[in-house]
Order: C-alpha cells, then structure tokens, then sequence
C-alpha cells in the first residue's frame, strides 16, 4: 500500500484521465529563445520530469501577443511557426505517459516596454511599482479588447494544433485577465468596468472564445489569485463569487494560487511562509462548484499533498518547485523513496534568476534546467579523490564524483555534514536550509562517497590516503573588521554566536548587514533587547538578490525592537559604545554589551594553500567559499562544474 494513495489515484479533468493527482505548475523558465520558439534544452527539462512521474505537466505563461511578454526568453503562443517545436515537446512528454498543458496569458500592466519594446497596455492607468518597474499603462481602447479576445482564441487554435491535453487560461498573478477582474487595477466606467459583473466580462468572453476556438474535447483550465493581498483587490470572498462563474463559461478545473505584483510573496512563496499555506482558499472555492479544484502553494513534503488530498481541500495538487528541485518527487513519493528526495526549500533563487531573464537554475539541484549537459557521465577514470569540508560545495562535488565512478572520501571537522546551511537552524524562518544539507550528504553517500566526520584534515592525513586529486572545500568564516578599539569591545565571532545561546543581552550591534548580518540579527531580535544592524550599502543582504531576500529583509524590519541604519559606517569602538557615520554625520551607540562582527568573509585556504606546493603531489582544486566567498547557490554551481570536468 503506497504512502500516497490519494496523491497516485488516478484523476479526471473534464474528458481527460490522468495517472495521479499531480499537476506540474506552470512556471517560466527562460529557457525559449526570443520569439518565444521551445529549445531543446526547454524539451529536455520537461521530459525529465515527464519521466519521472508527474500526471500533468503546465508549461508556463505563454503570451498570446508579444506586447504581452513579461521576460526576454518566455514562450510564446502568438505564431504559428511556434506548433511545430510543441509538437515536439508533447510528443517527448508523451512518451512517459504524462500530458502537458498550455498556459496562455497577457502581462497587460505587468510588464515593461524594456522587454516587450512597446508601451505596456491594461485595463487602466495603473501602473505597476512592484517588480515590472512602474511604467505608465496605456489604456486600452475597447476595439484592442476586443482584438486581444480573439488573440487568446488564436492561441488557443494553435494549441490544439500542438498537440497540447489542456488549456490553462492564465487569470492569476496580476496580469490582464486578472487586472480586468480586481477592482485594484480595474478603474474603468464602461461596459468592461465599474462592477462586478463588467469587471467579469473580459475573462468571461475569453473563456467562452477560447472554448469556441478549441472545440469541446480539450478540457480548459483557469488559474486564479484567490486572494490578492492588497488594499482593493480581489479576496478569498470575490474568489468564491467568481468560481461558479468560470464554469458556467467553460472551465473544467480551477487552479488556486494567490498574490499579484505588489504581493509577490503570495505568488511564489517564501521558505518563511507554511507549506500548503493556500490550502484553505481552495477549500472555499471548491464546495461552490462542481468541477475539480486544484492548489498550488509551498507543496513540496508529498505528505503535505496527499494530506491535502486526504482532507478533500482540493481534487489535485499543484507542484512547482517541487519538481524543479527534483524531477523525480513523484516516483520517489510512489516507490517509498521519498526520503532521497531533493526537496526545494522556497529560497526563490529560480525566481530570481527569472526576475534577471537568466535560465531559471535551482540551489538545491544542479541537473535543472541542465538535464543534457549535466547527465552523468562516467569517468574516462576512477580515480582517488578527496574532498575536504562537507559544506554545500564539497557535498556536492563529491556526490557528482562518486556518481561518475570516482573513489570519493570526503573529511569534515564538524561531527555532521553542512557547513555553514547549518547556521540557518538558528535563524527564525530559516530552518529549511538546513534540510538541504541533510539531502546532498544523503545524495554523496548515496552515490557511493565514503563520508568520515570529526577528522579535522591536515595535508599529513590528506596525502596518506593517496589521492590523484584534492577538493578543497573548507569554506568561509568571518573576518575581524579593522576598527579602531576592537580590542576593547565586547566582540564575539558571528557563528558563535548563532551557535551558542548567550545568557542576557540587552543591546547589540550586528556589523555588516549581509546575509549573515540579517541572519544573526533575527537571531538576537529574539534573545536580546535591542539590535542595531550596520550597513555601508544602501541594501540589505544584497548578495542575495532581490526575491530571495524581500521576506527576510521584511521581517526583520518589521521587528520592532531592530534599528538598521543603511549608507553607515562603524568608526570606532569601546567598551560598551560605537561610534557610526551615517551621512557625514555622527551617530553614537551606548549600552552595547555584545559586539557581532559579520563581515568580511574570509576564505579558509590555508590546506589548498600547502597542498599546491607539495612537489609531485595530487592536483588540488579549491571550491565554494573557501575560493571566493559567495551564496550557496554559487557554491554549489562551482562544485558541480568541477564534478562534472575531472
Ligand atoms: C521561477 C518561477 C516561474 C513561475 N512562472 C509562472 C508562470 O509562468 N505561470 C504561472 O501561472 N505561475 C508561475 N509561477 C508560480 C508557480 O506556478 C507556483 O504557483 C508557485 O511557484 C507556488 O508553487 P510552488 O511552491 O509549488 O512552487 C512561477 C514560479 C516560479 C518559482
């Protein structure tokens, strides 16, 4: 008996039988080439997961037109000349018995002209500060309506002549079906505006003009925001109007998500909201019609989705980065694996990358989005490798090693395997990263690296073991910024800090405001009476890129007893004070009894230093941190490439 008996129970979406209760979610990739033509790297992605036992496989949003393209490398449905590379994605998907759906849609105010090099279009003059930048839309002119209805139904045509099982009629997130429907972006006193009823009326002709186009075979599906988060727009209430609405035009299944632009957050959640956290809008939606119901939402523990199933919140799950992380979180759930899953852990890299029209990789996974270049591929060789430091690179050096045929022995000082994910353990919200270090340990372990914990690996141990080639992976570890007084100040290293549990604190100051420095002033917020975080940038955690750290940034800001101080630099210290320019102007901090240094990063060298001057000794490759100080993300990167070169 399975784990998961109502997740692989076989379902229905109007006329159509799929194998299990699992929908891939439709997300951009940016994998397609400009005029939005698939790529056989974007093929390639889908057939993986096609493989690996998903029942429904979304694409992503696909304009209809390219004046509504949101990102350089989308795919498109807008040409004919598209049907043939869809032809041939479906074909591939096919294969593995799984069907595949198009997701059509129009940014309308969310997009800019940078990418669609036109004037962004909508319903009103409202523009979109949140993420496309705030370019004025221009209003559209009933006839240009009425023109992009019958450009959704041409989509539809085309397809059809794909090959595609479902249509998805893209109404959530904020784009043009969406901004007709929320009186937030819908300002308009016509025909297609003022009430609900008008504000119905342009997703009401386009479900009833896709269906004409796509005949009755093709079961249509319809994402919506069932709550949208902001000051005006729609909520779960309007969502339950809405939803019989949707199936008296056509719609066979309505998908929940959440969130528009200036709610990102609750479009693609981050690690520091629940899994399944949208659950109960789909369970309010569901009892209003009779069609099935799926939900999308931090779905990534399979026993959150079949729970979600079980309780009958929802017909169908709907996965997303769930199955970017691991292609194979199907098969694994089915055949009891799924303890060897890679799970995501929502740190919204993939959406940053998106946000960056960069092909949309994974932290967690390296293979994503690389399935051809990263198969593995056996080594001309088996050779004796030693990797040292189990940190994020290290671990998955050694996992793409061993999986190659390599002889891999990987030393870590620290009784457990992670390096510095394990910090995140302290840090409130934050905790899910350090399940990403249990996975790649697993994975390294699992692909037949010898793993040895509590050795603390000089170049005397490392040579003895013989190696041909050495990883060095020993990371970073912050550095003592020079200040004048340092010596005098109540000064404590930052991982100590985040490790040890300190007895009463009262005020602290955090120096730096990275990553590390928000990480540890969350920590302290909670523990001390006053924390003062200091950042000469204008920024905080600016390595990490703008989604991945719009949450976290959030919350710390919201706590009220933080004080950031951006643009400011610390000048001296004393025994319980610091002085701060801000602006040409002096601030002074007293009281301070703890002082956290959290900058700069210094690389641990000092092994791959001595082992590059041993005469005749192994190649020594140095990766991760301990090259140069970056994110995980980086490190993971490098290690793989390493991986795969030796
Ligand atoms: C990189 C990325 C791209 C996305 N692109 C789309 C898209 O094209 N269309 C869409 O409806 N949702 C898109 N989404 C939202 C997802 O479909 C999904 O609703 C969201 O990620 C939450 O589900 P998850 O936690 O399972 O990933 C995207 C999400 C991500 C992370």
């Amino acid at each position: 008996m399975s784990d998961f008996p109502h997740l692989f129970s076989p379902g229905r979406i109007g006329r159509l039988a799929v194998r299990n209760r699992i929908i891939m979610a439709p997300m951009e990739k940016n994998l397609a080439t400009p005029t939005g033509a698939v790529t056989q790297r974007y093929i390639d992605y889908c057939t993986a997961r096609a493989e690996g036992g998903a029942g429904l496989i979304m694409l992503e949003s696909m304009y209809v037109h390219p004046a509504g393209m949101g990102h350089r490398y989308q795919l498109g449905m807008h040409d004919d000349e598209l049907i043939t590379g869809y032809r041939r994605l479906v074909e591939a998907c096919h294969r593995h018995g799984a069907l595949v759906g198009a997701e059509i849609y129009f940014a309308g105010r969310e997009t800019s002209s940078a990418v669609t090099m036109t004037q962004p279009v909508a319903p009103s003059a409202v523009p979109c500060t949140a993420i496309a930048g705030g370019e004025m839309p221009r209003i559209l002119t009933i006839r240009e309506i009425r023109d992009l209805v019958e450009a959704f139904a041409a989509a539809a045509v085309r397809a059809v002549a794909s090959g595609f099982d479902v249509i998805e009629i893209h109404g959530a997130h904020g784009y043009m079906i969406g901004q007709f429907l929320s009186p937030f972006s819908n300002r308009r006193e016509d025909e297609y505006g003022g009430d609900f009823e008008r504000r119905l009326r342009f997703p009401v002709e386009v479900i009833r003009a896709v269906r004409a186009a796509a005949g009755t075979d093709v079961p249509l599906l319809y994402r919506t925001s069932a709550d949208e988060h902001v000051e005006g727009g729609l909520t779960p209430a309007d969502a339950r109007r809405i939803a019989p609405h949707l199936e008296a035009a056509g719609i066979d299944l309505i998908d929940v998500s959440a969130g528009i632009y200036e709610s990102a957050p609750w479009i693609v959640q981050p690690m520091e909201m629940p899994q399944g956290c949208l659950a109960s809008l789909a369970a309010a939606i569901r009892p209003a019609v009779k069609i099935p119901v799926s939900v999308a939402g931090r779905i990534s523990d399979p026993h959150v989705a079949e729970s979600i199933l079980a309780a009958g919140t929802a017909d169908f799950v709907t996965v997303g980065r769930a199955l970017h992380a691991d292609a194979e979180w199907p098969r694994k759930s089915r055949e009891g694996r799924a303890h060897e899953i890679c799970y995501c852990v929502a740190c919204l890299k993939c959406s940053d990358l998106l946000g960056q029209n960069e092909p949309v990789l994974c932290l967690a996974n390296t293979q994503t989005a690389r399935e051809r270049h990263y198969a593995i591929r056996a080594a001309a060789r088996r050779e004796q490798i030693v990797v040292v430091g189990a940190g994020p690179a290290g671990l998955e050096a050694a996992r793409v090693l061993a999986l190659r045929g390599h002889a891999v022995t990987v030393l870590e000082r620290e009784s457990e395997p992670g390096g510095q994910l394990l910090l995140s353990r302290h840090i409130p919200g934050r905790s899910d990263f350090a399940a990403l270090a249990g996975y790649l340990a697993g994975a390294a372990g699992r692909a037949g690296a010898s793993m040895r914990y509590g050795v603390d690996a000089d170049e005397n141990l490392v040579l003895e073991l013989h190696p041909h080639a050495v990883v060095v992976a020993t990371g970073a570890a912050p550095g003592m910024p020079c200040i004048p007084g340092m010596d005098d100040a109540p000064v404590v290293a930052a991982f100590s800090v985040l490790r040890k549990r300190s007895g009463d604190i009262r005020r602290v100051l955090v120096i730096g405001g990275g990553m590390l420095g928000v990480g540890i002033a969350h920590a302290l917020a909670e523990r001390a009476g006053e924390v003062t975080v200091v950042e000469p940038g204008n920024d905080l955690s600016a390595e990490l890129g703008v989604r991945p750290r719009w949450q976290y940034v959030a919350n710390l800001r919201a706590r009220r007893n933080v004080r950031i101080y951006l643009g400011t630099t610390v000048e001296a210290l004393g025994s319980d004070r610091a002085l701060l320019r801000q602006a040409g102007q002096d601030v002074e901090l007293r009281g301070l009894d703890l002082i956290v240094p959290a900058r700069p990063m210094v690389p641990q060298m000092k092994l791959a230093a001595i082992l590059k001057t041993v005469a005749g000794g192994p190649a020594v490759f140095d990766v991760g941190d301990c090259a140069l100080p970056r994110t995980a993300f980086e490190a993971i990167q490098d290690a793989a490439a390493l991986g795969h070169r030796l």
